[in-house]
């Protein structure tokens, strides 16, 4: 289930709201421009799957969001853990890339198909931590300031769509607000325990 935490960005943020509730979390995203909407999963493919696997279970509703919003590239990132002694630097490499905060010049546009990646969006002097799970599709708009934390142990398949090949350039705001939140990991295990309920 999508969880939402709304925090202040001073030195020592505070939590303002912490809800699991659906429509809630819908109504408050929206206030910032942000859409965040479900697709029913496909449960094969929420612990992996290839890129081809991954878009032909999916082929519909890209389709009609290609369609509805003329991006003109679709493609898949996955990181799922591994014991090859090769994953735990990629993944951190790969968790480090846009975990300061940066705006892009095209939206960012990310349906989760399995796992879980929390998106951070730093608007009117509040962080809207958006935890992602298998079903949601966030629609971040161009120039919104955001991060994104994976988390130490990275575990998701998303589908990303976008304009162009730019538009995945970060830039950053040298604002260290993201070293500040709760971070993907405890945001998760305090999901875990419950605290959101
Ligand atoms: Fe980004």
């Amino acid at each position: 289930m999508t969880h939402l935490t709304v925090y202040t960005d001073g030195e020592t943020p505070r939590r303002l709201l912490e809800t699991e509730d659906a429509g809630v979390i819908t109504a408050t995203l929206k206030e910032i421009d942000v859409r965040l909407r479900r697709w029913e999963v496909v449960g094969a493919l929420t612990s992996g799957g290839t890129r081809e696997e991954v878009l032909a279970a999916y082929r519909q509703e890209v389709a009609r969001v290609v369609a509805e919003e003329g991006y003109a590239f679709v493609d898949v990132a996955r990181l799922h853990p591994s014991d090859d002694p090769g994953w735990p630097e990629p993944a951190r490499a790969a968790r480090e890339k846009f975990l300061a905060e940066h705006t892009h010049d095209d939206d960012e546009v990310r349906f989760f198909a399995g796992g879980t990646g929390v998106f951070y969006l730093h608007v009117g002097g509040r962080v809207h931590a958006v935890l992602c799970e298998a079903g949601d599709l966030l629609s971040v708009p161009k120039n919104t300031t955001h991060w994104f934390d994976m988390g130490a142990r990275p575990d998701f398949t998303a589908i990303r769509f976008f304009h162009d090949d730019d538009g995945w350039v970060g830039n950053f705001t040298g604002d260290p607000v993201s070293t500040r939140v709760p971070g993907h990991d405890a945001i998760v295990a305090r999901r875990a325990a419950g605290k959101a309920r």
